[in-house]
């Protein structure tokens, strides 16, 4: 799914960034240019970011337990 289509960023990209060590939106920018032209995707992009760190905190503590 295209998350940015101003550069036709997806979901996947942003995923990846995030899995690479990426926090915030700033983090992701520093890899994609995501929310750099209109911004319209800014807040899809965090909730993004939020939902892959939720899952690796859902999977390191699978881990840990
Ligand atoms: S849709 Fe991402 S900057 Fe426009």
């Amino acid at each position: 799914m295209y998350v940015c289509v101003c550069h036709g960023i997806t979901e996947r990209q942003i995923r990846r960034a995030v899995e690479q060590g990426a926090r915030t939106l700033g983090d992701v920018q520093m890899k994609l240019p995501v929310g750099g032209c209109c911004g319209q995707c800014e807040d899809c992009a965090r909730e993004v970011i939020r939902d892959c760190q939720r899952a690796k905190a859902g999977a390191s503590t699978a881990v840990a337990a």
